[in-house]
């Protein structure tokens, strides 16, 4: 869910770890805190409830000397937010921890190791990893089988950093369920669960796989698998580039992510349309004989990937011809399903991080699918690394907690594997030729709907007192409804659901009033008329309504009608534009109600805990 940074140099590192913690803030923040040790053996640490600001002035005020070091950004599952839970956790004043993830057994070891003289000083899963080490240190001797043994009894998630005041050469780091990367410098090496981190001072990753355990020195990687067996893992260049506090003109990242979507999805188009369809390599090596295979497409993924794969499933089965099934990651992964022949599994993921999808995945592999494919947006990601084929959304490093271009340019990449499916399932070259042309057209229609940004800023003054709201849609606009109302909920806390418009009579129609905002998604297709007379059946009991529509539409504002006019697009690619107004709603409703617009209460970026 958060951050973990780590250094073994010969340079001080202090500074390092804290900029590390800084570029990873955004997945996981209600305290953070770093331990140093220096070539004595001296260990120094610092922790804070709140912000990694507030560790780095304590830091600025009393400097830290030291070439080891771990830190971390929490973001709580065991223990309250405060400075004792906050890591780095120590055991005996010797070892020091960090860890990410979460520690299902942690109450029966924290209860043996009591029992065996172990005093503990906060309330977290993580403080019992170290106390753990510390234990096995006395019978192994050396800090890596030590650590090696201790994470055997391990039951749960974790990416986990240990380090040893006694012996501050090296770290040793074991990942199991959350992601852990080692950064290759030159006479120094690096750990994170995140390359970003990690950026100002290496380009070159290792990846490590589940299970593994590594030893990193100043000048060198050991690696063992979950078996214990040495291994070699390829190191990678990144590409990656992360411009933090680079908002530009703007004064959130969402708004500034909002308005990057343009030149995001022409990114996910660009190298992979030909002139009548999809290049067959989009999706990967083999993706061509596969999808010649698949007859049923199950989707997994949670929140607002859940919702583009709703979209997709109305795409999939009305477009390309191929059934489709959507489920939310963690219902699915624990539900006793059945597999359709010929299945594909898709998981969506922004992060590639997200521990029920990721389990999804997992689970599925045993199932008998043909094979899976990740939507994602994060390169070296676990759901990368473990899918059969993965497709990049190359949004670029989505900072704001409330996801926007990662969405949209999600919404793309189905748009394509939809292009890619119907060749084999008898699409038309017309067709392709036509959805093709369609789709090279999005960037610009884009552009222009951004253009309405001032007016909905307007219309967000509207909200400023409401308590609740109902956004309706029919179709595949129904999903973009479910994602507005999401947008506004994560970000405004404005309690919003959304509903099928030809389900309102069946209960909802009762909540209508002066007081309960409904927002519509109405694009020119073949259902217009019908959500028409879902629109008149909530004018009639005085609902206060604000449609966003195609201009020729024939909506009239009045005065309990507020009409939004977005440009004329092909009815296929309608739900990708109209997911732009609601954003914006949702961002300014949020400015005018003065929360934390990228960082939200109780939310993190990347929920990498159950
Ligand atoms: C979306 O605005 C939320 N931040 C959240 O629902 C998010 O979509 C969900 O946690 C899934 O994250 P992922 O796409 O990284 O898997
Ligand atoms: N479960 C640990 C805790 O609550 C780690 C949570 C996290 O991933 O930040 O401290």
């Amino acid at each position: 869910m958060c951050g973990i940074v780590g250094a073994v140099a010969q340079r001080d590192v202090a500074e390092i770890l804290i900029e590390g913690l800084r570029r990873l803030e955004y997945r996981g923040y209600d305290s953070a805190g770093v331990a140093v040790v220096n070539s004595q053996g001296e260990l120094t640490r610092v922790r804070r409830l709140g912000k990694v600001k507030e560790l780095a002035d304590a830091i600025a005020a009393e400097p830290i000397q030291g070439g080891t070091g771990i830190a971390h950004t929490r973001w709580a599952t065991h223990g309250e937010p405060s400075e004792r839970n906050a890591h780095p956790h120590m055991s005996k004043d010797k070892i020091a921890v960090v860890h990410n993830g979460i520690i299902e057994n942690h109450a029966s070891l924290r209860e043996s190791l009591q029992a065996a003289g172990y005093r503990f000083d906060s309330d977290t899963d993580t403080e019992v990893i170290g106390h753990l080490v510390e234990q096995e240190l006395l019978t192994h001797k050396d800090l890596l089988p030590a650590v090696q043994a201790a994470v055997t009894q391990l039951e749960g998630a974790y990416g986990t950093v240990i380090l040893d005041r006694a012996d501050p050469s090296r770290v040793i780091v074991a990942r199991s369920g959350s992601p852990l990367v080692i950064g290759l410098g030159i006479g120094e090496n690096f750990i994170a669960s995140d390359q970003l981190a990690l950026l100002p001072v290496t380009r070159r990753f290792i990846f490590l796989e589940e299970g593994d355990v590594a030893e990193i020195t100043r000048k060198s990687v050991s690696i063992y698998d979950k078996n214990g067996a040495a291994v070699e893992r390829e190191a990678h260049e990144s590409t990656a580039t992360y411009d933090a506090g680079d908002k530009g003109q703007y004064r959130h990242y969402m708004l500034k992510e909002i308005h990057e979507q343009p030149y995001c999805v022409n990114n996910t188009l660009e190298g992979r349309l030909s002139e009548t369809s999809v290049l067959d390599e989009t999706f990967g090596n083999g993706a061509a004989e596969l999808f010649q295979k698949v007859k049923h497409v199950q989707i997994v993924a949670c929140g607002t990937s859940y919702h583009s794969g709703m979209v997709a499933r109305y795409w999939l089965e009305g477009i390309a011809g191929v059934s489709c099934n959507v489920e939310i990651a963690s219902e699915f992964r624990y539900r006793k399903s059945y597999v359709q022949p010929d299945s594909l599994l898709i998981t969506i993921s922004q992060s590639g991080e997200t521990a029920d999808t990721l389990a999804a995945l997992r689970l599925a592999k045993s199932l008998g699918y043909l094979g899976s494919l990740t939507i994602c947006n994060v390169a070296g990601s676990s759901l990368v690394r473990e899918s059969d084929l993965a497709f990049m959304t190359r949004a670029g490093a989505e900072i704001g907690v409330a996801s926007t271009k990662a969405f949209t340019t999600q919404l793309v990449g189905f748009a394509m594997l939809v292009l890619a499916l119907g060749k084999y399932n008898g699409m038309s070259i017309e067709k392709q030729q036509e959805l093709t042309t369609a789709l090279k057209s999005l960037p610009s229609k884009l552009e222009q709907t951004l253009e309405l940004a001032e007016s909905i800023e307007d219309l967000a003054e509207e909200f400023a007192d409401k308590h609740n709201a109902l956004f309706l849609g029919r179709g595949d606009q129904y999903p973009i409804a479910m994602e507005g109302a999401l947008k506004l909920k994560e970000i405004s806390y404005i309690h919003a659901e959304a509903y099928a418009a030809g389900e309102l009579k069946h209960g909802p129609l009762a909540l209508i009033d002066a007081d309960m905002p409904i927002i519509v998604v109405a694009p020119n297709n073949e259902l217009l008329e019908k959500l028409k007379s879902n629109v008149e059946e909530v004018r009639a009991r005085g609902g206060i309504l604000f449609v966003f529509a195609d201009a020729d539409a024939h909506f009239s504002s009045d005065e309990t009608m507020r009409v939004i006019s977005l440009p004329h697009i092909h009815p296929w690619l309608a739900p990708i534009l109209y997911t732009l107004p609601l954003q914006l709603l949702s961002y300014y409703v949020a400015i005018i109600k003065g929360t934390d617009v990228d960082q939200p209460r109780n939310l993190a970026k990347s929920v990498t805990v159950e």
